[in-house]
This record gives C-alpha cells, structure tokens and sequence, in this order.
C-alpha cells in the first residue's frame, strides 16, 4: 500500500509525478503529496485525500526538473495533511516519501531521536529525521542514508531528496515494491512500471536491501554495504491502454467486461500443439508433490478454494487451502514432499509473501500464480503462471479471479493428464464455452442492475449460499459486495446456515442462493424454503438446464467444474450495481488499497 514516484530529468516535474501517482492511487487514497526542488530549493505540496485534491493545491508557478511523490494507505496516524508525505527533518533538509512499515521507529525514536520534535504520527518521520541527525554528525547524505536503513526494521521502499544537493534522488528499497525506469537524459522511480509507462517502458529491478543513487543521466546500484551492482533493464509488455479507464465510468466494470477476453487470452497463452500445456519445470515440480499448499489471500484465497477443487479432481493430489496472515503462526503439519503455491494477483501482498519467505528457508519447493510478472512473489518463487489478464486497477477484484480459476483449472488438467488420473473432458473447449457464457452475462448487465435495484438498494445485510463449489462462490460474492457497497455480507455453506446463523435471517433479508451443481441442487433448494419460510427475499441464480419457475436469474450452462467462472460474474455486476444505487466509489472503496503490502 502507498504508492510512490520520482522524476529526475530536464522537463518540469510536477506533471509526471501527479500522473504517476494517478496510476498509483489504486494503492492508497488517503491523501497525497509531492515535493519539487528547483534554485529556490525544496517546496512540498500535500493534502489530506485523492491525487485530485493535491493538484488543487499544487503551485503551478514552481518549475523544478527533479521532484518525489506519495499517496498514501495509512497505517500510523490517522489520513490527515501532517501525516501526509513528503516528510522532512527539523531543518527542512531532507524531504523523504516511504512505502511500507518501520517496526522499530519508537525505539529508534527513542534512542536516536528525544531533542527532536516530531511533526508527524507516522513511523516514516523517523527516518528522516535519523538521516539529519547522521548527516549532523559529519556523515555524507548517502553513508547518513546507509546508517539509517542499517536500523531500520520493517519494510521501505523510499526516495529521499537533500534540499544541499538539487541533481539527485536517493532510493531504497527492503520487501515494498519498486522500480527504476530509466530514459535519455532522464531517470525515474516508481512503485510499480504502470506509474511511470507514460515517459519509458524500460525499467530496472530492486532488491531488497538496494540502495540508488538516481541522477538524471545515471543510475548506480548499491548493495546497503557500497558495493556497486550491475542489472540491465527490462522491457514492461504494458501497453499504455491497457491502464486507461477509457468510455467506462469505472475501471471495476471495464475489467468485468474484459472477462470473456481474459479467457481467452489464457487458452492462447497455454496452448501448443493445440494441447494445453504448462512448462515442463512446473509439471515435474506439481507431480512430485504428495499434497500441495495453497496460500493466498481475500479474492485469491476464494479462488485457491475452486483450485483445491481441481487438483484433487482432475490430477488426483490433496491439496490445502490457506489463509497466507494466518499460516506463519498456524504451519499445518507438512506432508513429505509439499509443493506450496502462491496464488496472487499483485505478486506483493506481503501476508503471502512472509509465508514464500519461510518456505523457501525449509527449502520447499514453491509456485506463484500472479498477474504480475517480475512482481516479488514472482521473482522469489521456484516457477511463477501467469495469469495474462491485463493490469487490473480497480481494487475490488474480477477478472483477476477469473484468470486464477482458469489458470489453476488448466495446471490441474495437465498435471491429471500427465498422471493418467484426469478425468474425461476437452478444458480447452469448455473454457471457450465458459468465455462465451460469461460473454453473454455481461451483455446483458441491465438484469443484474435490476436485480441490484431490488435486493440491495436499502439490504442492511445480505447472505450468500452455496453449495460445494457454490459454496466457494458464495464466499467471493459476499467479499465483493461487501468491499464496495459496504452491505454487510456473508458467504455460507447451504447446509450451515442452520446451525446457528439462519437466526438472523427476517423479513426481506436478501439471500442470493446459487444452483450450479446439479449433485446438490436438491440440497440448496431446500435451504432456499428455509430462508423464505423466515421471511427471506431469496435470489435464486441457477444454471441452465438446473433451473426451475421463478428462478430469479439463469446462467448458460458451463462444465460443472468451470461454473464459478461463469456464476462469479452476476455477482460482480449484481455488487456493482448495488454499490452505484448506493453512491459508493466503485472503484477505490473506503479503507482498502489495491496492492496490501503491509503484514
Ligand atoms: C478483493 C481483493 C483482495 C485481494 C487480496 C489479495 O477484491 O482484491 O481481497 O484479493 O488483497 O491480493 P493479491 O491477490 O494481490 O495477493
């Protein structure tokens, strides 16, 4: 969470660093800053709320070439403008933007700090008040910069600027995201390449524990003890469009739409021969396994749910399913030859990466299934599957879960396939017919409008039930309604809900029940009665074929195994919608952020 930017170059700074942090404001919204130095030296701007409130602020007469941004997801201290960064020391000469957690900053404060008053709630201050101190005491900026990050404890990614020294960014970086970008006779840095694909395309990685000296026509890589490190750089396959809301009102509904594409563009990417295939590494790692890990978080553990599903089906392995915050402390019992895989659509989430972090020192072998190559959970893992769904940038999760259902349906068809354990059926088939279904779901978005209109439009609550891989689904359509229309929601196995929590069910509580496994239709069916005998207003969304009268919504029929695919997009528009009839902001609900790099 937190996003950050820099530009060191010739043009003027402030553009840049305000349109990348537009890029950024998926990672935080609480409030925004940047700071410029130009001959006068260095001028903050910074304002508690979006990048759109900061550019009312910003004064456009100051011209600078070299400038570093922030938006912020708080952590320490509430969102207001004194904990909003840039941050700078007592004497104004070091002005510093931080992504990430300091854990130690009170002892730090205490030990290194008590003549200093504290002009801020954060835990980034103490970082830049430490690197005054150390530059107080005779220490160049960058060994004052070196000593601080050596006592530092926590996660960073930064970008300092010295108010004495106008040609240079200082960067480091310990588990938050970051990147360089590099161009002619101009340098930047960003959390993430989208921030900064409007100037380069060509950027460097970071590791953790880097320290960079940025000019505007040079880039030095440092370990945190001095020594110089050479890394060329890649080219981000990002294209410019792909990040543009374009005609849509929100980025939430343009991803919806872009369901039946991802599909597709997934069979294509794991199609040779016309067989579907993953890379021989990946295949021999997953068959050598006696049980596999899933760990992931939110939307990415509901899909890890589905995939359980599917490597037990279809390649015959046992599989559990992890919550990644609650592994480290709660380590299951390992079986003897474990394969752990990271599903994670950012490739960043720090809970998950804190679990890959442990496994890889017990020496296990590990996957990442992420939408983001190069990201860290990428890098540090064994083998990484892309989920080739395109940049998603509205927090609320879509087609990403649709790409990791997918991703991991066809992983386990081609491991059952290569074990002779996979049962009978054409995937790369019916994951066409599964993008034609979703297709037609959502050309037909006025329904779900409706349905919103009259289940939601006042629900205080609202219950999901299901039915085993229903039940599944009915756990991601209570995240998605509750993250954007902020209805309280619940997700509930069919069977459950009398076991305690049918007593909040009155009259006119929404259930939206799902019937796509035609094994357990009869089952769900009777738990609709239930609910309705209470006094529910039950949605029925039914698949074709397991529909009956007065079924509120039926779905195209898909393979049994690929309904949530198919049944998790009416209850995207269906949360969508709920959350517009509520005036809600789609797509940067309250208190979330879209990459949760903090633990
Ligand atoms: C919900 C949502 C989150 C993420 C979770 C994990 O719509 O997006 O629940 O799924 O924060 O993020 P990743 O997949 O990036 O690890």
């Amino acid at each position: 969470m937190c996003g950050i930017v820099g530009y060191n170059g010739t043009v003027d700074a402030k553009e840049i660093l305000l349109k990348g942090l537009e890029k950024l404001e998926y990672r935080g919204y609480d409030s925004a800053g940047i700071a410029v130095h130009n001959e006068e030296g260095v001028t903050v701007f910074k304002e508690k709320g979006r990048i759109a409130d900061l550019r009312d602020a910003v004064d456009s007469e100051v011209e600078a070439h070299i400038g570093i941004g922030h938006t912020r997801w708080a952590t320490h201290g509430v969102p207001n403008k004194s904990n909003a960064h840039p941050h700078q020391s007592a004497t104004g000469r070091f002005t510093l933007v931080h992504n990430g957690v300091i854990e130690n900053y009170h002892l730090l404060q205490k030990a290194y700090l008590k003549n200093v008053t504290m002009q801020s709630d954060t835990d980034t201050e103490v970082i830049v008040q430490l690197i005054e101190a150390f530059s107080k005491e005779g220490l160049s900026t960058v060994d004052a910069f070196r000593k601080t990050l050596g006592l530092v404890h926590g996660s960073y990614a930064l970008a300092l600027l010295d108010n004495e020294d106008p040609e240079t960014i200082y960067v480091a970086k310990n588990k938050s995201p970051l990147l360089v970008g590099v161009g002619s006779e101009f340098n930047v840095v960003a959390s993430d390449a989208m921030a900064m694909l409007q100037v380069t395309d060509q950027f460097i990685e970071l590791h953790d524990k880097e320290v960079v000296i940025v000019k505007k026509d040079s880039v030095v890589i440092t370990t945190l003890e001095g020594q110089t490190v050479e890394r060329a750089p890649f080219t981000a396959e990002l294209d410019a469009s792909d990040i543009e809301k374009g005609t849509y009102p929100h980025y939430m509904l343009k991803e919806m739409d872009e369901q039946p594409g991802v599909v597709r563009k997934i069979i294509q990417a794991y199609e040779q021969d016309e067989e579907l295939v993953i890379e021989q590494p990946i295949l021999d790692a997953i068959t050598a396994s006696d049980r596999i890990y899933i760990i992931a978080a939110g939307t990415s553990y509901h899909a890890g749910l589905v995939g359980k599903q599917y490597f037990e089906k279809m390649a015959g392995i046992p599989v559990e399913v992890h919550i990644s915050s609650e592994f480290g402390y709660n380590m299951p019992l390992l079986s003897e030859k474990p394969l752990f895989i990271f599903i994670t659509q950012s490739g960043e989430t720090a809970d998950s990466r804190q679990v890959l972090v442990k496994i890889k020192d017990l020496g296990y072998p590990t996957l990442t299934i992420t939408n983001v190559q190069g990201s860290t959970l990428s890098r540090e893992a064994d083998h990484t599957l892309l989920l080739h769904a395109g940049p998603e940038i509205a927090v609320a999760s879509t087609k990403a879960y649709v790409a990791q259902v997918a991703v991991l349906a066809i992983a386990a068809y081609v491991t059952g396939k290569a074990t002779g354990k996979a049962i009978d059926f054409d995937l790369k088939q019916e994951l066409a017919i599964a993008a034609n279904g979703i297709q037609s779901i959502v050309d037909s978005k006025d329904v779900m409008e409706e349905i919103a209109a009259d289940y939601l439009k006042t629900a205080r609550n609202a219950f999901f039930i299901g039915r085993n891989l229903d039940f599944c689904l009915s756990m991601e359509g209570a995240l998605k309604l509750k993250e954007i229309s902020y209805i309280q929601a619940e997700g509930f196995a069919g069977g459950e809900l009398k076991h305690g929590t049918i007593a909040l069910i009155e009259e006119g509580t929404p259930v939206f029940a799902l019937v796509t496994q035609e094994q357990v239709a009869l089952g769900i069916r009777g738990n609709v009665k239930e609910v309705v005998a209470r006094g529910a207003n039950a949605c029925i969304i039914a698949m074709e074929g397991l529909e009956e009268d007065g079924d509120t919504l039926i779905i195209p029929r898909v393979h049994t195994l690929l309904t949530p695919l198919v049944a998790v997009v009416p209850l995207q528009l269906i949360s969508y919608y709920a959350a517009l009839h509520r005036d809600c902001d789609v797509d940067k609900p309250r208190n979330l952020a879209k990459s949760v790099t903090v633990e």
